[in-house]
């Protein structure tokens, strides 16, 4: 789609399962003028999801994809992802694995943000992992998504200064911050890069 503007605008869909403030922000930044990125569709495994509330006011589509049989639900994002011709995914807060086989179909094209210093603390229960071990710091990083968890390229990675009386809950809330600001910048590289 070309706008006004004369920037052609890349079609992203968001993949979530919670909260969305990652999602929330990302719309922000699509909204602007000079953005490169139009969130076209969310999809989400809970539909329940808070995120799934903001998304109704900018009429974006939104799937919702039962995980009891992984390999039917791909086979139904990947149409969903075709039809919208969709040429990023970006996964915020999406607490499912994505098989092998689909990561494939998408190479270099899907992204997730995770709120830790990669290669560090992959996984789950980030923040208190760090607290326990006295970490410095902590932080926050985008990276490309591989078949091994957290463990794709990194594209953008911002270091957090962990304070004596942190805890996990308020190490969170100050990270999040930084993923506001780190993701879009993040995909508007890989965008410029394609
Ligand atoms: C974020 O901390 C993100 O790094 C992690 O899950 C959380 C999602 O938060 N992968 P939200 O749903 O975007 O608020």
């Amino acid at each position: 789609m070309l706008k006004s503007t004369g920037v052609k605008k890349t079609n992203i869909a968001v993949f979530i399962s919670g909260t969305g403030t990652n999602l929330k922000n990302l719309i922000k930044h699509s909204l602007k003028k000079r953005s490169k990125f139009k969130i076209k569709l969310v999809v989400s495994n809970n539909s329940n999801a808070k995120g799934l509330e903001y998304i109704k006011k900018f009429k974006i589509k939104k799937k919702i994809i039962n995980y009891k049989n992984l390999t039917n639900s791909e086979i139904h994002i990947v149409n969903y992802l075709n039809k919208e011709n969709i040429n990023i995914i970006c996964l915020a807060g999406f607490m499912r694995i994505l098989t092998a086989n689909f990561i494939k179909k998408f190479k270099g094209k899907i992204i997730n943000i995770h709120p830790s210093l990669l290669p560090k603390y992959k996984g789950l229960n980030t923040h208190q992992r760090a607290l326990d071990n006295k970490e410095k710091y902590s932080g926050c990083t985008v990276h490309f998504v591989n078949s091994k968890l957290d463990a794709g390229k990194i594209i953008l990675q911002k270091k957090v200064k962990i304070f004596k009386n942190d805890t996990s809950e308020k190490l969170s809330k100050r990270i999040l911050k930084h993923e506001h600001l780190l993701y879009p910048k993040a995909l508007e590289i890989l965008i410029s890069s394609l």
